[in-house]
């Protein structure tokens, strides 16, 4: 029913978004347009220190941010201490992204209304989002007592859920670090029973529902075969000092994937399982992060408005161009390199629409849009020695024996005439300072959605207002 919903509002939407008006701003005369670097800013620092963000601790439902591979990670003791290999980041990444598009794509929504009224379980494996790719993590307090738990953070999925004892049992889970959930010894754990009504709602969430026994069995998988099934319960939930009692969470007993150690997943998207939407009535759908310029730094995710928004903060409607499932959807109108827009047909735009994902890597531009944004970005870099392309990056530099480079500044616009100006450590994806890459890539097809990926968002305070209807950028959100 929801599903066909959407449907017919995409197809109204769709419509209606030719006649939209371009949002763009113009160069503002007088604003240097490029963004001079220091050639060993590209790479995180050889220390083994981790330096605090102040704002992580000012507000109480306010978490730190960490990279799962630096300093800053209580993960990177040993497991996850190996630095990430990039091929491998960016192979994920591509993976998620294919997930994202094919979730996305219409032909798979129509697939996925037939598979849902027929219960049919075999669609869950094409949909979902890879996690593995996705960087940063949140510490959680979970049960009574309180197990401190590090938890990937995902705006792309709903679902929260950790590894549950009993693992090698009936059950099978993947290493972690911390010690691993055993809701037996916690007093505030209950499992969900098959009558409830929010078990049957699995279904329509997205999620795999087995009621075969008299407690909900929940499950999923995500694009490159990480999955995760266990108990769906209610347990006690700690944030910094805000406690929830009895929120819906997996309890997952078979667990697999490239988690590189963390305890499981914390999700943010649109959905009514997110953690969002739980606790709304305190929160009011609202949380805003700011991932770190690298790993030798924190950031925060606070939850709520009173956690310190910046005062410029500039608003983007949510699109509803598409339906986007659990995803945030944004309006990109344009792009700016170096002080100057970027002539893109803003059908170019509108027609895949766009989102906004914490865990996909690297930006993901429709095939023309990112054409323009390449030849300007290598017109004006036009003096430096380009090098071979690596994985999904084509545009590559040889840093080698520079003190400093001259990068040109990219701004995105959204709808409603909100600019962001990417960070200067947002612009480049570094393997060594031999291989320099500019950090987007093309979509495979027209049709596939635009993805404003991580990198891209880094040191920006990003806010998600969900029930407000409108995600928020603001410049310098770690300090
Ligand atoms: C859990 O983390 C909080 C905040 O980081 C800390 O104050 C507390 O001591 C930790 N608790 C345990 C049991 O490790
Ligand atoms: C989980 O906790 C229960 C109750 O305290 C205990 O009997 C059981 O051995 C624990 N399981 C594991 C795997 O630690
Ligand atoms: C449901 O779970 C039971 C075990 O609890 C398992 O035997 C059965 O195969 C599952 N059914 C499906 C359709 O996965
Ligand atoms: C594990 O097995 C026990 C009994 O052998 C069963 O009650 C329980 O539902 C199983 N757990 C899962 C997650 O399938
Ligand atoms: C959340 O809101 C409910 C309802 O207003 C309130 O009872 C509860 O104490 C709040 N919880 C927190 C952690 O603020
Ligand atoms: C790159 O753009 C900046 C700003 O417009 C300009 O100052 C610089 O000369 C350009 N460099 C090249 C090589 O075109
Ligand atoms: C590239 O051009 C800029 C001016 O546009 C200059 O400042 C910079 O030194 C040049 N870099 C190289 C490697 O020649």
């Amino acid at each position: 029913m929801k599903n066909l919903l959407n449907i017919t509002t995409l197809v109204l939407c769709v419509c209606l978004s030719f006649g939209c008006t371009d949002g763009a701003q113009k160069r503002k005369s007088g604003e240097v347009s490029f963004h001079i670097i220091q050639a060993s800013s590209l790479f995180p620092s050889s220390s083994s220190s981790c330096v605090l963000s102040p704002r992580a601790s000012n507000a109480k439902s306010s978490l730190l941010v960490v990279h799962r591979h630096g300093p800053c990670s209580s993960l990177s003791s040993k497991k996850a201490k190996t630095s990430p290999n990039h091929d491998d980041v960016l192979r994920l990444d591509q993976a998620r992204v294919k997930s994202i598009h094919s979730k996305l794509s219409k032909k798979l929504t129509a697939q996925y209304r037939v598979s849902q009224s027929r219960l049919s379980t075999d669609l869950e494996a094409r949909d979902g989002s890879i996690l593995g790719s996705g960087n940063y993590i949140v510490t959680v307090g979970i049960g009574t007592p309180k197990h401190n738990l590090s938890l990937v953070f995902d705006t792309g999925s709903d679902l929260t859920w950790t590894q549950c004892q009993p693992c090698g049992g009936n059950g099978t889970c993947y290493p972690q670090e911390e010690p691993i959930f055993n809701s037996s010894s916690s007093s505030s754990y209950s499992n969900i029973p098959c009558s409830s009504q929010v078990c049957d709602s699995l279904t329509s969430q997205g999620y795999y529902k087995n009621c075969s026994a008299s407690s909900c069995i929940y499950g999923t998988v995500y694009g490159d075969s990480s999955f995760t099934s266990g108990f769906f319960a209610k347990e006690k939930f700690t944030l910094n000092s805000d406690v929830f009692d009895g929120l819906n969470f997996g309890c997952g007993e078979i667990n697999q994937g490239l988690f590189y150690g963390a305890a499981g997943l914390l999700g943010l998207g649109r959905g009514t399982f997110s953690f969002p939407s739980q606790t709304a009535m305190n929160y009011s759908c609202i949380f805003s992060y700011c991932l770190p310029s690298s790993s030798d730094y924190t950031g925060h995710l606070t939850f709520g408005s009173s956690g310190g928004l910046s005062n410029s903060v500039k608003y983007t409607p949510i699109s509803k161009v598409r339906d986007t499932a659990s995803f945030y959807g944004l309006d990109i109108v344009g792009i700016t390199v170096a002080g100057k827009e970027l002539e893109i047909p803003l059908t170019v735009f509108s027609t895949p629409g766009a989102i906004i994902d914490s865990g996909t890597v690297i930006t993901r531009l429709p095939p023309k849009a990112y054409a323009a944004l390449r030849t300007a970005f290598k017109e004006n870099m036009s003096n430096y020695t380009s090098t071979m392309g690596r994985s999904i990056l084509d545009t590559c530099y040889d840093f080698t024996g520079l003190e400093t480079v001259e990068i040109p500044k990219v701004a995105f616009s959204f709808e409603g005439g909100t600019v962001v100006k990417v960070d200067s450590q947002g612009i480049l994806y570094a393997f060594d300072v031999s291989q320099v890459c500019l950090a987007f890539a093309g979509n495979g097809d027209d049709g596939d959605v635009a993805i404003f990926g991580n990198v891209q968002q880094k040191t920006l305070q990003v806010v998600y207002d969900g029930a407000g209807g409108r995600v928020g950028f603001a410049p310098d959100g770690c300090m």
